[in-house]
């Protein structure tokens, strides 16, 4: 393979679980944004993708990633809500995803929707990991921030740990019950035949160089072969929110998966009814590290690469849905990627 390593493509990590187990926290912590903060009722009603490069992976994860040895550009977050009536919107986010992160409350344990994101994972064939989350609230918890789980599981006392150690087996309990082979992280082999359980804090920040160092081997370790595109490609991509957006009308927010969109570009989006045709009035980029849903100054860029989260600015969008394909024409005949579009 003679491919240049820059065509290898950021993957795409949907973080699912039940409500109010963690899942925004988390990434807000990895985010160091108070995105949670503007969250109406706490509740996050839409998917959200947020870009996290290796460099900032490599400075959160400490000794833990060596910058050197990825190539991979870093991960591209994306949010799901857990309350039950969102459905559709952990469905999509499964359905984009390379690899996941399953958030299960340490006190709360499996619940419903952490069972319904597992069969989305498991009919997706989606490799995931469990992050136990909230371990800072096991009773006499001793907390040292952003430390590695290793680094504060040795300043716990014997009472802590136990009872951290009999949550985790419960969830390892659960997952068995699913007929996953689980374990915790640092005992797991291999991570296609069974499932890392990471423990963490989103408000500690404890587990979360972990988390990012076994999101970050992982995919290098199974996933780089499926992150070769051709990058200079013509671009595909799904809408995840069509939004009005002032001084621009309706726009896509889009997850690009493969190749490019340019600012020249001709599109073809799912509609309601037939495949939309449109010209791009303008990329709408978030700054690096900030949420898509939630930056409200863009940043106007020339040309994207997957993967990515990108807001299209395009006449006649109104009659694009959520969950629609998006596809790039650029020298391709237009009735060959209508058809593609309408097939999907
Ligand atoms: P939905 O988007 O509604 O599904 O919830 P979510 O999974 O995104 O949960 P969210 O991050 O909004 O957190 C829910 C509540 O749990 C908030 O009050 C958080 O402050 C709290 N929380 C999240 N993670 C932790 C943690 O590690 N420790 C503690 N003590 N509280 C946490
Ligand atoms: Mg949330």
């Amino acid at each position: 393979d003679t491919r240049d390593p820059t065509s290898l493509r950021t993957p795409i990590v949907a973080v699912l679980g039940h409500v109010d187990h963690g899942k925004t926290s988390l990434l807000d912590k990895i985010r160091g944004s108070a995105v949670i903060e503007g969250e109406a009722g706490a509740i996050t009603q839409h998917i959200g993708a947020t870009a996290v490069p290796l460099d900032i992976i490599s400075s959160i994860a400490g000794d833990l990633v060596d910058p050197d040895d990825f190539d991979l550009p870093g991960l591209l977050f994306i949010d799901t809500p857990g309350h039950h009536s969102f459905t559709t919107l952990r469905s999509r986010g499964g359905a984009l995803a390379d690899i996941a992160i399953l958030v299960v409350d340490v006190n709360d344990g499996f619940q419903p929707q952490t069972l319904e994101a597992l069969e989305i994972l498991k009919r997706s064939q989606t490799p995931f990991i469990v992050a136990a989350n909230k371990i800072d609230t096991v009773p006499g918890w001793n907390a040292t921030e952003d430390a590695p789980i290793t680094e504060t599981y040795e300043s716990q006392s014997d009472r802590v740990r136990s009872r951290l150690d009999e949550s985790l087996y419960e969830i390892i309990g659960n997952l068995s019950d699913e007929d996953l082979s689980a374990d915790l992280y640092w005992r797991v082999q291999n991570f296609q035949r069974n499932v890392g359980v990471v423990p963490v804090s989103a408000m500690t920040g404890e587990g979360v160089p972990d988390l990012l160092t076994v999101m970050m081997g992982l995919s290098q370790r199974y996933m780089k072969e499926e992150m070769e595109i051709d990058v200079a490609g013509p671009g595909v991509g799904t809408v995840l929110e069509v939004k009005e957006e002032k001084g621009f009308g309706t726009t896509i927010d889009t997850v690009l998966y493969d190749g490019t969109i340019q600012d020249d570009d001709t599109l073809v989006v799912g509609g309601q009814n037939d495949p939309i045709v449109t010209d791009v009035r303008a990329l709408l980029q978030p700054r690096p590290l900030a949420e898509i849903r939630t930056e409200s100054r863009f940043e106007k860029v020339e040309s994207v690469s997957a993967a990515t989260g990108i807001k299209v600015a395009a006449p006649d969008l109104a009659d694009a849905m959520a969950g629609a394909p998006v596809r790039v024409v650029r020298d391709r005949p237009l009735e060959e990627v209508v058809d593609e579009v309408e097939a999907e």
